[in-house]
């Protein structure tokens, strides 16, 4: 039985307590939040049908991380914190000998994610950060698609995902519109499209990213970013400009040589191939949330039996840092070379 200590109990943490709550050989044993009252708050998060438990069985209650890494009796934490105390957080538990789970992105850039690989490789923890993308079954579909080449090369993708401002309708309070503490929509929200094109195609040449800055808010809210490839096109749209009860909304087009494979969530999650010849038809898919998968499959990594896994620390730095470049393209309005830059192995 591996016992997990999750750190931060606002949305996310309460998403992967449920998602704890139904592996098998695995229990939550501690959970922090420096808000107590959070654990018995309902979560504003942006997606829809979320299971938030709030029964804690016999899990301790701590108010600090510090105070539940002193007190111990586990063996995953599992960060669920604002990002930009992913990198503390997860050096001080891989430290202290834990296996560590941390939510994407990785860190607010990727000079901070080599400080998280510098102390995982030195730690006896596994470390993991939580894409959850690369267990979502339809990503876990196409990218089967892609590497196989079921339908010849890829010609052409495009990859959207857009929502609500965070908080949009507070008063603007949230840490998300802090693009200090957020890296903002680019960052936030978009690192998840980031790493699906640098999971299917490798690290673009370069990127080029246009952005618009909120009138109000001043984060930057909207993005479309042109992915170099020699051998195809590739596009992204992010958002957190959408009003009124718009919600969430992603989704992507990938132009086969011999079919177009679509996937969106609205109004409901489908996955559709329209092939060359014949009719459009969905794919049989994996089952489970990414988030649920993602988890069972740290856990398997963590007992042993899982060794190599779609995702290493450095892809997920890799897509942090890809996220750099289009994040330095839109401030500069430069086009800004990405291949060649950094270690892909
Ligand atoms: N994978 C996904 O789809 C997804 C979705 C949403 C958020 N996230 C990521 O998860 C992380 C958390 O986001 P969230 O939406 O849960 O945020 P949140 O604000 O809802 O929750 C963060 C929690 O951490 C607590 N906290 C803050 N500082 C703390 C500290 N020093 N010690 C202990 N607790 C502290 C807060 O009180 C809050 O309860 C972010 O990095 C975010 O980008 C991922």
């Amino acid at each position: 039985m591996k016992k997990i200590a999750i750190a931060g109990f606002g949305f996310m943490g309460r998403m992967h307590y449920g998602c704890w709550g139904r592996m098998r050989g695995a229990k939550v044993a501690a959970i922090c939040d420096s808000n107590l009252a959070q654990l018995k708050k309902s979560s504003g998060g942006n997606i829809a049908g979320a299971d938030f438990s709030t029964d804690f069985g016999d899990a301790r209650i701590f108010d600090s991380f510090d105070g539940m890494l002193a007190a111990g009796g586990f063996d995953i934490v599992d960060i669920t914190l604002p990002t930009p105390l992913h990198p503390a957080m997860a050096e001080k538990a891989l430290a202290a000998g834990y296996h560590v789970l941390c939510e994407k992105p990785m860190a607010l850039d990727a000079k901070s994610c080599d400080r998280m690989l510098a102390a995982a490789s030195k730690a006896k923890g596994r470390f993991m950060v939580a894409q959850c993308l690369r267990f979502w079954p339809c990503y876990v579909c196409l990218k089967d698609l892609v590497g196989k080449g079921t339908y010849g090369k890829v010609v052409a993708a495009d990859f959207s995902r857009l929502a609500n401002a965070p908080g949009w309708n507070d008063g603007g309070k949230s840490w998300f519109l802090d693009e200090s503490k957020s890296g903002g929509v680019q960052l936030d929200l978009h690192i998840h499209d980031a790493d699906m094109i640098n999971w299917l195609f490798g690290l673009p040449d370069a990127v080029t990213t246009l952005a618009h800055r909120h009138a109000t808010g001043g984060w930057t809210d909207h993005a479309h970013t042109l992915y170099e490839y020699s051998d195809k096109v590739v596009t992204s749209t992010v958002s957190w400009a959408p009003v009124g009860e718009f919600g969430f909304e992603s989704g992507f087009r990938v132009m086969f040589e011999r079919a177009t494979a679509v996937g969106s969530t609205r109004p409901s999650e489908t996955f559709t191939i329209y092939p060359s010849k014949g009719k459009p038809f969905s794919p049989r898919l994996g089952k489970g949330t990414g988030y649920e998968n993602e988890i069972r499959w740290f856990l398997s990594y963590v007992n042993g039996t899982a060794k190599d896994g779609p995702l290493t620390p450095l892809d997920a730095r890799n897509s942090v840092a890809l996220v750099d470049a289009e994040r330095k393209s839109a401030r500069s309005g430069r086009r800004i070379h990405v291949k060649g830059t950094m270690p892909e192995k």
